[in-house]
């Protein structure tokens, strides 16, 4: 069974270091929306940073409060919403911000993300004998969903200020079509 997409809100996924933050900040801005990531909501929620979740609770108990952050935000609208470099690897919660939201995907190759990375230690994913390796291997394993996402954008090799108005961009051509 497949609803009606009613697009009113923005949602960035992509890999940790993909730029979904600092992009999602400046989209927000220049559309007049609010900003959310789902890390956030969730560390709000719980009271616990995502290391915490991870190091007592495992990563499968974060994977749920990722899905259960996911069902509450269908009812926002005027929102961008980044999310954790994992959730959207989650069928469930790429169709679930399908329904609401223009699904942007930022993308950078290994080495690059890397090079953002290196010095920021809140990442258990990353907190590995091989980082870079576990980027390579990650991305792999999550490269054909982040494809899935409306619209792909290379952060490779522009500053993220034009990263975000050609997110704009998109975004405002595809409000402006008629349905
Ligand atoms: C994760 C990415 C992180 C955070 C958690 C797991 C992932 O978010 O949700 O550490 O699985 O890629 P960012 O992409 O905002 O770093």
């Amino acid at each position: 069974m497949s609803r009606q997409r009613r697009i009113v809100n923005l949602a960035l996924i992509g890999f940790m270091g993909s730029g979904k933050s600092s992009v999602g900040r400046l989209v927000a801005e220049s559309l007049g929306f609010e900003f959310v990531d789902t890390d956030s909501l969730i560390e709000a929620s719980t009271g616990r940073t995502i290391s915490d979740l991870f190091a007592q609770n495992g990563e499968n108990a974060f994977r749920e409060l990722e899905t259960r952050v996911v069902g509450e935000l269908a009812a926002r609208h005027h929102t961008v919403i980044s999310t954790g470099g994992g959730l959207a690897a989650r069928q469930e919660n790429l169709d679930n911000l399908k329904q609401h939201a223009l699904v942007v995907c930022l993308w950078a190759s290994p080495e690059k993300i890397w090079e953002r990375v290196r010095h920021q230690t809140h990442r258990p994913l990353l907190q590995d004998a091989n980082p870079l390796a576990r980027i390579r291997e990650l991305l792999e394993q999550r490269e054909s969903v982040y494809k899935l996402a409306d619209v792909l954008v290379n952060t490779e090799m522009r500053p993220l200020k034009e990263v975000a108005q050609q997110v704009v961009h998109h975004f405002n051509s595809v409000r402006s079509r008629p349905s």
